[in-house]
């Protein structure tokens, strides 16, 4: 089933099942395609009531409950469903063959170092014309909206939403929708006020550089939501840069250049504060043991001595973090909006770099942000998916 990724299974197919290797794999064939799967897959997959729990599909049994030596001795295929024996425990298992296509391994591995998951849709300054954007009245009253809007956090790992209420806290409501605060030792969530000051126009000059947040936290918040209450100042817009685009180009520019920037850790530190001293050891750019782009941490501000890279590459681990963050700074990678009182934005911390552009003339601006994780997102998005496929 080489290349193949996406598969689907219509009812009534002709499907047929040989088995093969000695016993220790099978074949299901449909009409245009193959895929495989081994003996031991099968029977740690099985979802009799003896292996996994009716209710909740926990697993009963661990894998040492299963013989070293399990083969198939015998696979039939009825309707919609594949029959399977094992041996030597002589114990028989029903598979949908749907689900099985669903969870299919038998596919090409990934072979570029940095992929991303299919789900994932990196952007640059052309989404500008297009920012992901939800209703918060829709979102609070309509679970396809809200779904929607969630999904699209995910594609893109950010959005923006508005006509939400304009009152103290109204960011809680927002997170209250998918998840849960995460608390930190700047509270449950933070202020973010700034008064304007025409006569101190250096203030108003300080645009930050896009970054991550906390990335001396391990783990890092995942999400963050900044939530805007006041503003009449000019300027101070809100830009976000896809860390995942800007990583690909880093690997188009110079694959050594991403390689060395995944491979060694950086340090991050944050002691600000009596009492608070949080330190991290992670690379700037974080990708799995098999090749998927998982995070980015990249400020500026709280980069702490980096010294867990060798003598003879540190020059070239500085050549790389140079033109990671000349990549990230490029205005052409940038996606820039402005919030106005009652609006916000989400932003998945792991990947999207934020900042806040310069300001100028004289006004106010309130903001309030806080914090939340993905693992709540992905959940109630994950719900609302599998509810819409019931209906
Ligand atoms: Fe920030």
């Amino acid at each position: 089933m080489a290349g193949s990724v996406h598969l689907y299974y219509r009812c009534n197919y002709m499907t047929e099942v040989t088995i093969a290797n000695s016993k220790k794999s099978l074949e299901l064939s449909l009409s245009n395609v193959t895929v495989r799967f081994h003996a031991i897959w099968l029977r740690d997959n099985a979802w009799d009531e003896q292996t996994r729990a009716p209710l909740n599909g926990q697993r009963l049994i661990c894998l040492r409950d299963i013989p070293f030596d399990t083969v198939i001795s015998a696979a039939n295929v009825n309707d919609n469903s594949l029959q399977v024996t094992f041996s030597p425990e002589n114990k028989t298992a029903v598979y949908d063959i749907k689900w099985l296509l669903q969870n299919a391994y038998d596919k090409s591995p990934q072979t570029v170092k940095g992929w991303t998951a299919p789900n994932i849709e990196t952007w640059d300054r052309r989404l500008m014309s297009a920012v992901p954007v939800g209703d918060f009245n829709e979102i609070q009253s309509d679970s396809a909206a809200l779904r929607d809007w969630l999904n699209k956090v995910a594609r893109y790992g950010f959005a923006k939403l508005e006509n939400g209420p304009v009152e103290d806290q109204a960011l809680m409501q927002v997170v209250d929708l998918f998840g849960y605060v995460r608390e930190t030792n700047y509270g449950r969530y933070f202020e973010v006020r700034t008064e304007i000051n025409p006569t101190n126009l250096a203030y108003t000059g300080l645009g930050l550089q896009a970054h991550t947040d906390n990335p001396y936290r391990d783990p890092v918040p995942s999400l963050q939501v900044l939530y805007c209450l006041e503003s009449s100042a000019l300027g101070g817009e809100n830009m976000v840069v896809d860390g995942f685009r800007a990583a690909a180009r880093l690997r188009e520019e110079n694959p050594e250049w991403l390689e060395i920037l995944s491979r060694y850790c950086a340090r991050f530190e944050y002691s600000g504060e009596a009492g608070v001293t949080l330190r991290s050891r992670r690379p700037m750019i974080e990708i799995s043991a098999d090749g998927e782009l998982m995070a980015i941490r990249f400020n500026n501000r709280s980069t702490a001595a980096i010294t867990d890279v060798p003598f003879d590459v540190m020059e070239t681990y500085y050549i790389a973090y140079r033109r990671f963050g000349e990549i990230i700074d490029d205005p052409k990678m940038e996606v820039s909006f402005r919030l106005e009182p009652g609006e916000c934005f989400i932003v998945d911390n792991t990947r999207v770099l934020h900042a806040r552009k310069a300001y100028s003339g004289t006004g106010t601006r309130w903001l309030q942000g806080c914090y939340a994780d993905k693992d709540g997102l992905y959940s109630k998005l994950t719900s609302l998916q599998n509810q819409a496929c019931k209906a």
